[in-house]
């Protein structure tokens, strides 16, 4: 049709053409709709260090990327004299654009715009959105600011929160999603978030809560500032929702550019491998070093994860919460892995109920997406207490024991020092199906630590020496047989539960000589709707 018009019209014809009317007409809802809700509430939004939505499109994708859809959207309610006050866009910019040339769909919450909060007509945009990725299979990144159920639609926006969710549900593990919060996230509006794969926090800026201040006064009588109840500090470090928390909206969107890099656009496509400079054969020569001697002695997981992956590059992700077990990506000879790592300088690298349930995350959303695991093993087993009992340290380890049983990426795990009792079978050992075990030469792998074991098996021995007064004599011999009899990887070497006691500078070429041998790795699980996970 346009080719026919300049045919017919001559060079500038079909512009000239519609000039008169319809460009006009089109110029001026395009500039009613970059307007958003005022100049006075888009200052009072870039007052409080935020960026409008469009910005925050804009810093996010590629540039000149950036195709937006439904700008003319409206909302339809006609109380509260809603029909005089109609803003096209109705609080949400939605649309598609490319990270690093790979196609992304995002939507932008407009603050600005009845406070972002979220209409029959918002939803619907986010829903299309939403339908588009899955079909084409492409990550979709929203950016929440929102006052939450827009009050004046009651039901009609409860009923447009729901669609979202069950779409977020349909997604999950077929498209990344990626929530991004950037101002207020409240009610029920935090459960879509909450079933997405990642949600990245702003300090300051962004908050969520299921009830605010005022309403946990009323009910509860407890008094709690927005910031200690649902403040990014609050859910990287006490409930686990963040993953990923940043000082400012530019580190955070550029935070999100990062992650996307480790993660495939969907479930159908492998993950981004890039081509690094870092030799497949470096040798790892600071493991030795930062491995201590003594069993007990704390050493920070990460320096062995830096020495080991490509230019030492990790992206942990829930770092302030349970950190007893690290959790991220990284790259190894270019592909991407998520390592899993239980961490001997925080509660002696336990497992214990908020571990589990980190790990269990992760490694499901690494299952979903085709990238390999890595597991790292340094444990002394389950945290011992009431605490963790009555909390229900069952049914939470559990879920870490189901993720890796079902994951069928390629799995390979390296015992760097101690691996007892059930943590043992817990951490991706060869019986739950990792497909390459390790074990450093001063890798213990046993029921329990030396000193509970001989206190269980020579209680007598040990309450003999007592009467004679050789305990710390006898102790350290009964300690020093068992150590040479269990202490070490060989035993599970002799049963082909290790496939090779490792030199630790060989680390790095083994893990990715592995990753290559199970590249196209296939493995079949039984016929079933869905698994029951202990949840
Ligand atoms: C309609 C809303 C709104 C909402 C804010 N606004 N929230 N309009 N529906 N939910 C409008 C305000 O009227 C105001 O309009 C503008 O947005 C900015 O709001 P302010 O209050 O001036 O901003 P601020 O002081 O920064 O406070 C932000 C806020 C507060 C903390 C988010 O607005 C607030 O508490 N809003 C209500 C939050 C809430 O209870 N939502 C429902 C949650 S329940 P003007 O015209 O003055 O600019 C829920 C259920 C979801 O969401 C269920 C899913 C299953």
């Amino acid at each position: 049709m346009v080719k026919f018009l300049a045919e017919t019209l001559g060079p500038g014809g079909y512009r000239k053409a519609m000039n008169s009317k319809a460009f006009g007409e089109l110029e001026r809802r395009e500039s009613q709709a970059l307007l958003a809700g005022g100049h006075p509430r888009l200052a009072k939004q870039r007052e409080q260090g935020k960026w409008n939505a469009r910005e925050r499109v804009h810093q996010l994708l590629d540039p000149g990327s950036f195709v937006e859809l439904d700008q003319f959207v409206t909302h339809r309610c006609t109380d509260f004299g809603m029909e005089q006050q109609k803003v096209y866009g109705d609080g949400v910019v939605t649309g598609y654009g490319t990270i690093d040339g790979r196609q992304v769909c995002v939507f932008s919450q407009d603050f600005t715009v009845f406070g972002g909060s979220l209409s029959g007509a918002h939803a619907q945009k986010i829903c299309k959105l939403m339908d588009l990725a899955l079909k084409m299979g492409a990550p979709v990144i929203g950016l929440n600011d929102s006052g939450g159920a827009r009050i004046q639609e009651g039901v009609e926006s409860l009923g447009g929160y729901a669609e979202i969710f069950w779409r977020n549900t349909q997604a999950s593990g077929v498209v990344p999603q990626i929530s991004v919060i950037l101002g207020p996230c409240a009610g029920g509006a935090v459960y879509s978030p909450a079933i997405t794969d990642f949600v990245c926090m702003v300090d300051g800026t962004s908050f969520m809560f299921v009830t605010g201040p005022d309403v946990i006064k009323t009910v509860t009588h407890e008094e709690v500032t927005k910031e200690d109840l649902g403040g990014a500090e609050t859910h990287a470090e006490k409930s686990g929702v963040a993953h990923l928390v940043y000082p400012s909206e530019a580190a955070c969107l550029d935070g999100v550019k990062k992650l996307l890099g480790y993660i495939p656009s969907s479930n159908r496509v492998a993950p981004p491998a890039l081509k690094k400079s870092d030799p497949i054969d470096r040798l790892c020569t600071k493991i030795a070093g930062i491995l201590p001697e003594q069993s007990n002695k704390p050493y920070d997981v990460r320096q062995i994860i830096e020495d080991v992956v490509d230019d030492g590059e990790f992206l942990e992700t829930q770092s302030g919460y349970a950190a007893n077990l690290v959790v991220g990506f990284a790259r190894l000879g270019g592909r991407s892995v998520g390592i899993v790592a239980n961490q001997p300088a925080h509660l002696a690298g336990c497992l214990d109920i908020n571990a589990s349930v980190k790990g269990a995350r992760f490694v499901r959303f690494c299952d979903s997406f085709n990238i390999p695991l890595i597991t790292l093993v340094d444990v002394p087993g389950f945290l011992p207490g009431t605490a963790q009992e009555f909390g229900g340290i069952i049914r939470h380890g559990a879920k870490l024991l189901y993720a890796f049983s079902e994951a069928t990426v390629p799995k390979l795990t390296l015992i760097t020092r101690k691996a007892y009792g059930g943590a043992y079978d817990v951490m991706a050992s060869k019986h739950i199906r990792a497909d390459l075990n390790f074990a450093y030469p001063n890798a213990e792998i046993a029921v329990m630590g030396p000193e509970g074991a001989i206190n269980i098996l020579f209680r007598k021995e040990i309450a003999d020496s007592e009467a004679k007064g050789n305990t710390a004599e006898v102790r350290a011999r009964l300690v020093e047989e068992y150590k040479n009899k269990f202490a070490n990887p060989y035993k599970a070497a002799e049963l082909g539960y290790i496939d090779e006691v490792l030199r630790p500078e060989w680390t790095r070429l083994r893990l990715i000589r592995g990753l290559e041998l199970l590249a196209n790795k296939l493995e079949v699980r039984p016929s079933r709707k869905h698994g029951n996970i202990p949840l």
